[in-house]
């Protein structure tokens, strides 16, 4: 298969890519309509920061199954139009953490202590020692504004040089911040406190120009330090308060625009310290990172659970050997329960019995939603059958318990109408061999494969002799059959198995017997 990359990575992830066979296209300056061409072939896209990944991109992506991004920031992925065309995005998100806390850590020394500009003025030929007096980093206030796996880093390794740790985050706990010596303040309170503002959050609408004039007021005399995204900065504001003098200085590895443009006041204020986005530029974080893309898209163009992906259930890799064969029979259950509903579809459930029901089933669900989607002719596949079912308003719920009753493992899918609603219960025996075992109240043992004619019927002597009649008057062999029936003389339910389709004449002649309630033709594309 075609993999794609757009933006330079560590050779050591081309060969993974290569080793496990697949084609690799490294090609670093597209653009326009350039990039659209290259990516219509493509069915694994790996980019890092400076390829923009848009709505239009995974359009013209059309064999699309991955795009992964070597490194942690996805703000340059439109994830909710990947996932509308049930694209993986992957990140590796731990690679490159330590390479950016360092990075990081430099920024701020070299920033307190001016090194950058006294190392130009001394290349120059100047010596000027009495022009620079840093601020020494043990004793002050280190605020860290994002306090996940880059800040916490910061925070441990400046906690360590004797710093105090403030740290604004929403969205994590007390606990985990007292863990590493941080001690959990509000926004305000951090930019009040800190000596030293360091900046770690992800772009999102949320955080765009979180800092702006009034928040670099409250930090006044201090230093900021940016090496998470730009944009989180309104770097404007933040030229005109170093250049005032209102803060100490800045050190920054993001921007708003990459590369920084030519006229930007960054450029031009001599306290604000810049580097062209290097805090993931290590050999070992690139390695880290370029190999965990490459695995995750070799995984994705496998069918096997991509362990990073941001759009699409997460699996344990530990767990996947025990979940993988009831991915196929929840796919299975969901394509034969929407074939036999023949309505609207208005509710799913999902229910797990037995030992089944102990695993993170995430994408089970979502391999069943996908079953009972496909059918409809919905293009659908397991990463969007969630957001398929919750745009079209379908309601879906999932349930377990523990207690089996006849069976280790079951699966059952319910798809309603809202009026009537049909069960199919499927389960593994022997550990892989799928079977169904239950369409509504009967008890069958079927085989789901290929093509199956489910039959409802009276329950009286010829009727299983007509329907074989017919179906070799047409052409149509059996293959298999299952009959089960509720009481004698009342309704009886039929699953067959049949080699070909079957022709409309013979549908017609099923059809119009009185003795036949009901037929449906089930359709599993080779099944399982
Ligand atoms: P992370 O997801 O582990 O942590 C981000 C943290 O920000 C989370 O704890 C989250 O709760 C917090 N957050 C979200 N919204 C917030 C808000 N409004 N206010 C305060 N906190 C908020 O991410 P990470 O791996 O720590 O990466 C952090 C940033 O660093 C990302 O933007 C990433 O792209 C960037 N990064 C840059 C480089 C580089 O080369 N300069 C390298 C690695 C990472
Ligand atoms: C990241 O988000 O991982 C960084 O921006 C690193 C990069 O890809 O350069």
């Amino acid at each position: 298969m075609k993999v794609l990359v757009t933006d330079p990575i560590a050779d050591a992830g081309l060969s993974v890519l290569r080793e496990a066979g697949h084609d690799v296209e490294t090609n670093y300056e597209l653009e326009g309509e350039a990039l659209l061409e290259a990516v219509s072939s493509a069915h694994g896209l790996i980019v890092r920061s400076g390829t923009e990944v848009t709505r239009e991109v995974l359009e013209a992506g059309e064999n699309l199954v991955i795009v992964g991004r070597a490194g942690i920031g996805v703000d340059n992925i439109d994830i909710d139009a990947a996932t509308d065309h049930g694209v993986i995005v992957a990140n590796a998100p731990e690679g490159n953490v330590r390479a950016a806390a360092e990075h990081t850590v430099a920024m701020t020394f070299a920033a307190a202590r001016s090194i950058p500009q006294a190392h130009v003025r001394l290349k120059a030929g100047e010596w000027a020692k009495s022009d620079y007096l840093g601020a020494e980093l043990n004793g002050k206030t280190l605020g860290v504004v994002g306090l996940g796996r880059v800040g916490q880093e910061v925070a441990k390794k400046l906690d360590s040089l004797g710093m105090d740790i403030v740290a604004y985050d929403p969205y994590i706990s007390e606990e985990r911040a007292e863990r590493i010596g941080a001690e959990l303040v509000e926004f305000e309170a951090c930019l009040e406190a800190a000596d030293f503002l360091t900046v770690h959050t992800p772009l999102t609408p949320e955080t765009e120009d979180l800092i702006s004039d009034a928040e670099l007021e409250l930090l006044e005399g201090g230093y900021l330090i940016n090496c998470a995204r730009g944009g989180v900065v309104d770097e404007d504001a933040l030229a005109a308060k170093v250049e005032d003098g209102t803060l100490s200085g800045a050190a920054l590895d993001v921007f708003a625009e990459e590369p920084l443009p030519e006229d930007s006041p960054l450029l031009y204020v001599e306290d604000v310290i810049v580097t062209p986005h290097l805090g993931a530029s290590t050999e070992a974080a690139q390695e880290n990172v370029a190999t965990s893309t490459a695995d995750q898209v070799s995984a994705a163009l496998a069918g096997e659970p991509v362990i990073n992906a941001l759009n699409a259930p997460s699996v344990d890799e530990s767990a996947f050997p025990r979940i993988e064969p009831y991915i196929g029979l929840a796919e299975t259950a969901g394509k034969v329960a929407t074939q036999l509903l023949e309505g609207r579809m208005e509710r799913i459930e999902v229910a797990y019995e037995g030992e089944i029901a102990a695993e993170e089933v995430d994408l089970v669900t979502a391999s069943a939603l996908k079953g009972v989607f496909e059918p409809l002719e919905w293009q659908v596949n397991a990463v969007n059958a969630p957001q398929i079912a919750e745009d079209r308003g379908v309601e879906v719920t999932e349930s377990k318990t523990r207690q089996a009753e006849d069976f280790q493992s079951l699966i059952s899918v319910t798809v309603s109408d809202g009026d009537d609603e049909l069960t199919v219960d499927g389960t593994l025996f022997a550990g892989d061999d799928p079977r169904i075992v239950r369409i509504d109240s009967y008890r069958v043992d079927a085989i789901p494969g290929g093509r199956m004619v489910v039959t409802r019927n009276t329950d009286e002597p010829g009727v299983i002799g007509l329907i074989g009649t017919v179906m070799g008057s047409h052409g149509v062999n059996i293959a298999g059959m299952f009959n089960a029936r509720e009481a004698i003389g009342g309704e009886a339910l039929t699953v067959y198995n049949v080699d070909t389709e079957v022709p409309d004449a013979a549908r017609e002649e099923l059809e119009g017997d009185d003795r036949i309630i009901g037929v449906s033709y089930i359709t599993l594309d080779g099944g399982l």
